[in-house]
């Protein structure tokens, strides 16, 4: 089956062809990051028009280096939620009507489903079952996986996403738009020793997170080693990226690896953009390698928003036989946990 896959739920224009017998046939990004970047955050509204004039052109692009033509698609999968709503429709209208003019099925995907069956896009994918963490801008989940759409969820951030605190301790830093990234980078120049960040919740039973306060903590600390109203030096600044990454990341690994024990799954993906964070990949290795569980990731590109995970998701729901109305599906708040399994499992074992 040949599915295009649409992803426009936030700041990214994806777009891919996928094939369930020869795999990914192509995929195209177009990034937003200098429109918003003055603004220091996504402007929902640029963020729709914006969508709207890059769609097409990649449509074209995507379908001209797989090779294959419109006519020749089966299928159709689109970001249905959650994500923002004006970006949500353009996605979601581009994929009815191209589904309608070509009279062949159109499912809305779930974001985070998505980026949680991404690491299936390689070449050694996990097998079911297995723990999710799903790490983005504005998700962090432990997800109990049996199967697609059989999600259990394990626990959850009670306030800012993993993301979403990477990106208010740049902000704070001054650093560029989107911070996750730079803060990451300069992490590597400094002293993860220097400055000690609290572990959040670490010192209690649970699978749930809290990154708020990492947040007051960077910025005392920040206001301490200010001078003059001036940030701090830059090597003061690698170490407060440093600490405070080290911090996100113990955090994410030790209730990780509490999830896999007490599940007794030996498999464990991490997804979303955070899971591009090479700290957080190595230190997770190492730490759950003792505990004889495997982890498994997407390539960097496929961590954060992209258009394969979309077509790769859609296909197999649609694959399952099911689609959706000729009416736009835009769902900006929907939990991972309402998700259903396909109707036909059967037909989904094959071709995965
Ligand atoms: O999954 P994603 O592309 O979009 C959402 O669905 O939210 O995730 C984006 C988030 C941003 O908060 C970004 O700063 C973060 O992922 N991110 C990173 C890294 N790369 C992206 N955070 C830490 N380290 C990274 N290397
Ligand atoms: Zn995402």
């Amino acid at each position: 089956m040949l599915v295009l896959g649409i992803e426009t739920s936030c700041d990214e224009t994806g777009v891919a062809v996928y094939d369930s017998d020869r795999g990914l046939l192509a995929h195209t990004l177009y990034s937003q990051v200098k429109l918003h970047a003055d603004y220091g955050g996504v402007v929902p509204e640029l963020a729709s028009r914006d969508h709207i004039r890059k769609i097409l052109p990649l449509l074209d692009e995507v379908l001209e280096s797989a090779g294959v033509l419109k006519q020749d698609l089966d299928g159709i999968a689109y970001t249905a939620g959650p994500g923002l709503m004006g970006a949500l429709m353009v996605g979601g209208a581009m994929a009815t009507a191209l589904g309608f003019a070509l009279d062949i099925p159109v499912v809305g995907v779930h974001h985070m489903e998505a980026h949680l069956l991404a690491p299936m896009l390689e070449n050694n994918p996990p097998d079911f079952p297995f723990v999710a963490l799903l790490v983005s801008g504005g998700h962090t989940q432990l997800v109990s996986v049996a199967s697609i759409g059989d999600y259990e969820l394990l626990g959850e951030s009670l306030d800012d996403a993993a993301g979403e605190a990477f990106d208010k301790t740049a902000k704070m830093l001054d650093l560029d738009y989107p911070g996750g990234p730079v803060l990451a980078k300069l992490a590597e120049q400094g002293e993860i020793e220097r400055f000690t960040f609290p572990r959040p919740m670490t010192d209690r039973p649970g699978l749930d997170f809290s990154f708020s306060g990492l947040k007051t903590f960077t910025r005392n600390l920040i206001d301490k080693h200010r001078g003059n109203d001036v940030l701090p030096d830059d090597q003061t600044i690698a170490d407060i990226c440093a600490g405070f990454q080290e911090a996100v990341v113990d955090t994410l690994v030790i209730k990780c690896k509490r999830a896999a024990i007490a599940s007794g799954i030996k498999t464990l993906v991490i997804a979303g953009g955070v899971s591009a964070n090479t700290r957080l990949r190595h230190k997770l290795e190492v730490v759950l390698k003792e505990e004889g569980v495997e982890v498994f990731y997407a390539r960097h590109e496929f961590c954060t928003d992209n258009g394969a995970m979309i077509a790769y998701a859609g296909c197999q729901r649609l694959l399952a036989g099911q689609s959706n109305p000729l009416s736009i599906s835009a769902t900006p708040r929907w939990p991972l946990d309402q998700l259903s399994q396909p109707s036909s499992t059967d037909v989904l074992k094959e071709s995965i």
